[in-house]
């Protein structure tokens, strides 16, 4: 199934709609004239790294839609609500627009893949539910890697994987990358608050969350003023609010309250966001030698591309922590590797990048083993793939 960008929004208000269903095919754009050009333009500077820390989505509320896995749940933005917030923002001031957002906007049939300006993070691709389910499948093994440490989920989207680790997996600390920092602003960090510290209740409507269920789909819209006028005005919030009318905050009020919300927030300490190149990331945590050793880094859809190939797998060495000494010999119980889980598509169909190439790639560079670890079957495989250092790493 192919996904492109749609931004008529209804103007009866209604925002809650079908949730999407998760996308399938890569669909590549280069259609008109306008966008190759800017896509020639673009695509020479790679985007630049840049480490953000968890806000409050600058909108007065959020619509997610349950996605259900292995009797569990989680929160995920809906696209349409992403839509709905883009379109209002380009109406009032469309001057701070980012190429993500300018071609998204100037162009309603934007493809699922802008070469060079977006990279497909919006929405949730096929394989990053299988790297969920592994996840969960080896929820013992994955735990004891982690180990209090760190994660890191390189091309991120929405994030279902680190979702899932942030909420089941007591004091890890997850990094989500993403090209586009729009992405991670837009999906990624209002996922991460409606898993978390906004989370709807379960069991119905609660003051400040609207659900919405059909059949067997659960939606809720979060309302984020209520939210902000409850953490400025405490008990007070329902005298202060009356029964359904809300009173508009300013745009003091409403920083003052985010950043409340913020302390509050127990998971700020526990994940960060770095948007950019992956050139450009590697370049970062090399340059000043950050806290980048991740125990387990997981990344899904994002070996498409051939030409991507070297900047993933060097951001893989450079990030992926060293095995500890004791599980490189000696009569110890050996400790877990840390390992890199890569989702894919066997074939993309179109595209330069395949399952096959990608390990002929990592083999050649004699830095990673490279193994499947599970298989979908069926005519349109799907696959995941684990990385292990090859010898103890001197080299790197
Ligand atoms: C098709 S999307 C997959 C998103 C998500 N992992 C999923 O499966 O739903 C590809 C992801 O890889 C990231 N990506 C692709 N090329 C990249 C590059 N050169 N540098 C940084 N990120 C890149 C994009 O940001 C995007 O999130």
């Amino acid at each position: 199934m192919s996904f492109r960008f749609n931004f008529d929004v209804d103007d009866s208000g209604d925002r809650i709609t079908t949730p999407e269903p998760v996308a399938g095919n890569f669909s590549v754009s280069v259609t008109s004239n306008i966008k190759e050009e800017k896509e020639q333009q673009i695509s020479t500077q790679a985007e630049p790294c840049e480490i953000i820390s968890l806000s409050v989505p600058t909108v007065s509320s959020i619509v997610v839609d349950a996605v259900y896995y292995k009797n569990q749940q989680l929160w995920k933005r809906q696209i349409d609500d992403v839509q709905f917030q883009l379109a209002q923002q380009d109406s009032m001031d469309g001057s701070n627009e980012s190429a993500m957002v300018k071609a998204m906007v100037e162009d309603k049939n934007a493809s699922d893949v802008i070469k060079g300006v977006y990279e497909g993070g919006l929405k949730t691709w096929e394989c990053s539910i299988d790297l969920l389910n592994y996840i969960v499948d080896y929820s013992d093994e994955i735990s004891k890697l982690i180990n209090g440490g760190n994660v890191l989920e390189i091309g991120c989207g929405t994030a279902l994987p680190s979702l899932h680790i942030l909420r089941n997996i007591s004091g890890a600390c997850v990094s989500m990358q993403d090209y586009n920092k729009d992405v991670l602003e837009l999906v990624t960090m209002p996922n991460v608050l409606s898993n978390t510290d906004l989370e709807p209740p379960s069991g119905g409507d609660s003051p400040g969350y609207k659900i919405h269920v059909d059949g067997d789909t659960e939606t809720c819209e979060i309302d984020l003023d209520y939210r902000r006028t409850q953490v400025l005005f405490g008990d007070n919030t329902d005298n202060v609010i009356g029964e359904r009318d809300i009173p508009e905050l300013t745009k003091d009020e409403a920083e003052a309250a985010d950043a409340q919300i913020l302390n509050y927030a127990d998971i700020k300490s526990r994940c960060e966001f770095i948007a950019g190149d992956w050139s450009e990331i590697e370049k970062e945590l090399r340059r000043y030698e950050r806290q980048h050793s991740f125990n387990l880094i997981l990344t899904s859809e994002t070996i498409y591309e051939t030409s991507n190939y070297k900047k993933l797998h060097d951001l893989l060495a450079c990030a992926l922590a060293k095995p500890a000494a004791k599980s490189m010999g000696g009569n110890e119980k050996a400790l877990p590797l840390p390992m890199a889980l890569v989702a894919a598509k066997t074939l993309y169909f179109g595209l330069t990048g395949s399952v096959l190439t990608f390990k002929q790639y990592v083999r050649s560079q004699g830095i990673f083993n490279i193994e499947c670890v599970w298989q979908s079957g069926g005519s349109m495989n799907r696959e995941i793939l684990c990385l292990t250092w090859q010898a103890p790493p001197q080299h790197i």
